[in-house]
């Protein structure tokens, strides 16, 4: 059985972050639409181009377009003992073609985890992060002050989608389009939720420790069963 993870969470919240630390932890591949969309820009895909201009406004990109490359990843073998999801799903719809994949896939349920963090602080993180115009990775959070890529030696740059007007319109467009995830997934019994609000290492403890838990539960349990759902 494969370890299967989404991160759900608002824009912020840190699901890169964490989904980064804990597939490295756990050596799988770390799926995050976001990269991958930003990844198809820099190579100049048609369908990454046609999905920037939304995503400049702070608006989703198709559930179609979504699905598709979401699903052309999962059939990857480097994805057989698992993977974390991050940024995906983002509405019902891409969640019911989500559900349907992982049916076929037979490999083990999903794990769900919402890490919760407060509006105001999701604001000025989003203000203040600054990721790599080379790797595109995040600054860390201590590194704030510096313009140098730890990793890579690159430059530090504002992302295109962190300016404060975009940031508002990420929020609403969070509120309503993916927040809705959680009523979706929150009786399922591998459904659990952690407090993004601590620094990144506690974060981190935390999600290692109720993914753990979550991965051991009855995963056999018909998805809905009530009473095993907990924070
Ligand atoms: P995406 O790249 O997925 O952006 P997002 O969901 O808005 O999430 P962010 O990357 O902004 O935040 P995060 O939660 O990953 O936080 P992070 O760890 O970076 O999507 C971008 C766009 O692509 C979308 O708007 C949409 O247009 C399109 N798209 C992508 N997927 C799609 C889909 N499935 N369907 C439709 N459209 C899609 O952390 C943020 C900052 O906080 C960093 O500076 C970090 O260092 C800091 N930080 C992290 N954790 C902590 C902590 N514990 N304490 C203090 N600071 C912290």
């Amino acid at each position: 059985m494969g370890l299967n993870v989404i991160m759900l969470g608002a824009p912020g919240a840190g699901k890169g972050t964490q989904a980064d630390r804990f597939a490295r932890r756990r050596g799988l591949p770390r799926i995050s639409t976001g990269d991958i969309l930003r990844q198809g820009i820099k190579d100049q895909l048609p369908v990454a181009l046609v999905a920037k201009a939304k995503m400049d406004r702070g608006e989703l990109v198709d559930d179609e377009t979504m699905v598709t490359i979401v699903r052309e990843r999962l059939a990857r073998p480097d994805t057989d003992a698992g993977f974390v999801l991050d940024g995906f799903p983002r509405t019902v719809s891409q969640a019911r073609s989500l559900d349907a994949i992982i049916e076929e896939r037979g490999n083990g349920p999903l794990v769900v985890v919402d890490i919760v963090v407060q509006e105001e602080d999701l604001v000025r993180r989003l203000a203040g992060r600054r990721i790599c115009s080379k790797c595109g990775t995040n600054a860390e959070p201590a590194d704030g002050s510096g313009t140098t890529c730890q990793r890579c030696g690159g430059t530090l740059v504002q992302r295109a989608d962190d300016s404060e007007q975009v940031v508002i319109e990420r929020l609403k467009v969070y509120h309503r389009a993916t927040e809705p995830l959680v009523d979706y997934y929150r009786e399922r019994p591998t459904f659990r939720t952690v407090n993004g609000a601590q620094p990144p290492d506690r974060v981190a403890q935390e999600l290692d420790a109720t993914i753990g838990d979550a991965a051991g539960q009855d995963v056999h349990a018909p998805w809905g069963a009530q009473g095993s759902a907990r924070l």
